[in-house]
């Protein structure tokens, strides 16, 4: 492990906030996690921080920072037509992507690009154009945080749902997450849902193969989304709204523009970043915080904003989607 004491943490958070950790502690491999939980863990304030693209933090930290930055792709089993990888938690999600390309494992080329850890990658269920992480996730593998003791939860167990799962529930902030397992095919197979995907690879005429699948999301996602790169900024800042059927058909008695998927139970999954525009904050500043012109639902930090500032935007922001709407934004980031 290494460790550091007043850690700026501005290069380990994409939305670029400069705040300070008391304690840093680099995790160099999943076999010092229990001595990691006694001997920092235990004793005082903690957060398990992956690649920081999912966290928005508001001020200085006073505790101990843990971050995953082992690394490690396994093939541990080849059956009929599918792979399973055991994947270490600090292994860059993108990694992963570029890997599967490679050896042609079929599932989870829609979710290219995003930023991250694969740790991380259960306890939000990241998804994006048509395919959730869960899909394709067979175990998760970690440690408890309050007992020290190891687990491993089968994919039923993790929960999954909608930018969530058990990691951000009942085990919240209790797990360091080793390991994700996950279930691949080596049959060609894709999903091409999401109209955007399916239009832009039949524009460019490409032939359907996994690197073009993958190259034409990285592109629609270069179109639509900022470069933490280049301007920080932590992707979507709240959840889609999920509504009652009654409350949607209102709605767009009003809007009869108005987005929606079917969500469970006879629901309507809005689109927040349509509810934002509409609300006229589309590339909108509020001092040096704002939202991205391409997709309203990305909070961006326009150069040295501060917490405060971000959090004022989004405020303002779940406050005009309320007076318009009635429906009140959920944000989708960690605030610590
Ligand atoms: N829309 C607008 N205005 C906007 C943004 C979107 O009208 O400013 C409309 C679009 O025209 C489209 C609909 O809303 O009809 C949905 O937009 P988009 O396809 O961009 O997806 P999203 O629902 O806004 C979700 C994920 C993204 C993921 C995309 C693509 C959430 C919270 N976000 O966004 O994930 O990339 O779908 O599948 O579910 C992330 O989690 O950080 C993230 C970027």
């Amino acid at each position: 492990m290494k460790l550091s004491e007043n850690q700026n943490l501005k290069t380990y958070n994409t939305f670029g906030m400069e705040v300070y950790a008391r304690q840093f502690l680099q995790m160099e491999s999943a076999d010092e996690v229990p001595a990691i939980i006694q001997d920092f863990l235990s004793k005082q304030p903690y957060y398990i921080l992956g690649g920081g693209s999912n966290t928005l933090f508001t001020k200085d930290f006073d505790g101990v920072i843990a971050h995953p930055v082992f690394e490690g792709i396994e093939v541990m089993e080849i059956f009929g037509e599918n792979v399973l990888l055991r994947v270490a938690a600090g292994e860059p999600w993108d990694n992963l992507i570029q890997y599967c390309i490679k050896h042609e494992y079929f599932g989870i080329e829609n979710l290219t690009a995003i930023p991250g850890l694969v740790g991380s990658s259960p306890v939000q269920n990241i998804g994006a154009y048509g395919v959730e992480v869960k899909d394709t996730i067979y175990k998760v593998e970690g440690y408890r945080i309050s007992t020290g003791k190891p687990f491993e939860l089968m994919n039923i167990d993790c929960q999954f749902t909608y930018r969530n799962s058990i990691f951000k529930q009942a085990l919240k902030n209790d797990c360091i997450i080793t390991y994700v397992w996950f279930q691949l095919s080596t049959k060609e197979h894709f999903t091409l849902s999401y109209q955007g995907l399916a239009n832009a690879l039949a524009e460019r005429e490409l032939p359907l193969k996994l690197r073009y699948i993958s190259e034409c999301v990285r592109k629609i996602r270069d179109e639509k989304l900022p470069d933490p790169k280049t301007i920080g900024n932590g992707g979507s800042f709240f959840q889609n709204p999920v509504v009652s059927i009654e409350q949607f058909q209102k709605l767009k008695a009003h809007y009869p523009d108005l987005v929606a998927y079917d969500a469970p139970d006879g629901c309507k999954k809005l689109s927040a970043g349509q509810l934002i525009e509409k609300a006229g904050w589309k590339g909108k500043r509020l001092g040096k915080a704002g939202t991205w012109k391409n997709q309203a639902l990305v909070l961006v930090n326009y150069g040295e904003a501060t917490p405060k500032e971000v959090l004022d935007t989004a405020e303002t922001i779940v406050k005009d989607v309320n007076t318009l709407f009635d429906i009140t934004l959920e944000m989708e980031i960690n605030c610590i």
